[in-house]
C-alpha cells in the first residue's frame, strides 16, 4: 500500500514541492518527464500534474494528498481537507489596471475584468458591492486589456514583473496565497496514518527553517544578563571554555526576532556569535 501525492509538474511550485519531500526524507528519482515516480525509502508514489488540476484528483481519491496553492484550492472549491500550509509558493491574487489609470473605487463598477478566477473575484466584488463584468479565461489573462478584451484583470502576481512587462499596476488584493497540504476526505485509516507521519516530518522541517542555533561565547560576570535574553528550547546550554572565566553558551532562536537579540547579545557582551541552520527540529 502507497499513499499517492499529487505535485506540480512544472512551475512555482514543482521545485519547492520536491525540496520539501526530499527534507522530509523522500528522495524521488524523477527522471525525464514521467507522470509517475516512486520514492525508495517512504511508501508514497509521485504523480506529476498540472497544478490546476490537483484539487479535482484529490477529490476524487485519484491523489489521496496534494500540494496546491490554497488561489488554486479555493478557487475550485473542491471537497478538500487543507492539512498545513506549506510556507513557499507565496504570491496574491490581485485586480491590476493600466498603469495610466487613475484607480479609486468604485471604479470597478460597471467595468470588465478578465480571471481565471472567476470564482474568488465573484466573492470579493459582492463583498464589496460592486457589480462588474467577470470574463474567465484560461491564461495569458495580462494581455487582456491591451487588447481591449478587459478593463481590468485579475490574477496572481508574485514578482511583479508579469504586471510590469504588460503596462499594469496592482490596485487591490483579494487573496493572499501560499502552498498547502491538502488530503481526501476519504482516507483508510493506513493512509491516515502515512499522512500523519508525513505531516510530523513536514513540521519539523518547517520548524527548523524558522529557528537557528545560536553559539556564542561570554565572559562568566555577563553570563546572567545574557541568558536572559535567550529563550532556548528549554534553557541555553552553557559550557565552560579553556579560557578561565569565559563560557560557551548555545541556543535557538527564531527567525522573526532574530537580529534583534543578535544585538542585545552584542550590547551584553557576547562575542564570537555563530548563526546555524537547523536541519531539522522536533519539539
Ligand atoms: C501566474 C500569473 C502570471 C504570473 C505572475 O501564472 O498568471 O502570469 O504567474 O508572476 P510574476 O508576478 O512573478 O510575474 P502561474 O505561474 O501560476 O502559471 P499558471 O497560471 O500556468 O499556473
Ligand atoms: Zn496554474
Amino acid at each position: 500500500m502507497k499513499l499517492k501525492i499529487a505535485v506540480q509538474k512544472s512551475g512555482r511550485l514543482y521545485e519547492d514541492s520536491l525540496r520539501l519531500l526530499k527534507e522530509c526524507g523522500i528522495t524521488i528519482a524523477n527522471g525525464g518527464n514521467k507522470l509517475k515516480a516512486e520514492a525508495a525509502n517512504f511508501p508514497i508514489e509521485v504523480y506529476f500534474l498540472r497544478d490546476d488540476d490537483i484539487p479535482q484528483y484529490v477529490e476524487d481519491g485519484v491523489a489521496d494528498i496534494g500540494i496546491a496553492g490554497e488561489n488554486v484550492v479555493y478557487e475550485k472549491r473542491k471537497q478538500v481537507d487543507v492539512q498545513e500550509k506549506l510556507g513557499f509558493g507565496k504570491c496574491r491574487l490581485s485586480i491590476a489596471v493600466s498603469k495610466n489609470e487613475t484607480f479609486s473605487q468604485p471604479w470597478l463598477n460597471g467595468k470588465r475584468i478578465a480571471t481565471s478566477y472567476p470564482v474568488l473575484l465573484q466573492q470579493y466584488l459582492d463583498k464589496q458591492n460592486i457589480s462588474a463584468e467577470i470574463h474567465e479565461i484560461s491564461g495569458s489573462v495580462e494581455i487582456a486589456p491591451g487588447i481591449g478584451l478587459a478593463d481590468a484583470i485579475c490574477d496572481l502576481v508574485s514578482s511583479g514583473s508579469t504586471l510590469l512587462t504588460n503596462g499594469l499596476k496592482e490596485v487591490e488584493t483579494i487573496l493572499f496565497s501560499q502552498a498547502v497540504l491538502i488530503s481526501s476526505k476519504e482516507l483508510s485509516s493506513e493512509k491516515e496514518n502515512l499522512v500523519q507521519k508525513l505531516l510530523f516530518r513536514i513540521r519539523a522541517v518547517q520548524k527548523a527553517r524558522n529557528n537557528k542555533y545560536v553559539l556564542l561565547n561570554a565572559p562568566d560576570n555577563k553570563l546572567e544578563d545574557i541568558i536572559k535574553l535567550l529563550p532556548g528550547m528549554k534553557s541555553p546550554t552553557v559550557l565552560p571554555l579553556a579560557t578561565k572565566g569565559w563560557s560557551s553558551v548555545h541556543s535557538v532562536l527564531q527567525e522573526d526576532d532574530f537580529w534583534d537579540i543578535i544585538e542585545q547579545l552584542k550590547a551584553a557582551g557576547a562575542e564570537g556569535i555563530l548563526v546555524v541552520p537547523i536541519e531539522k527540529m522536533i519539539i
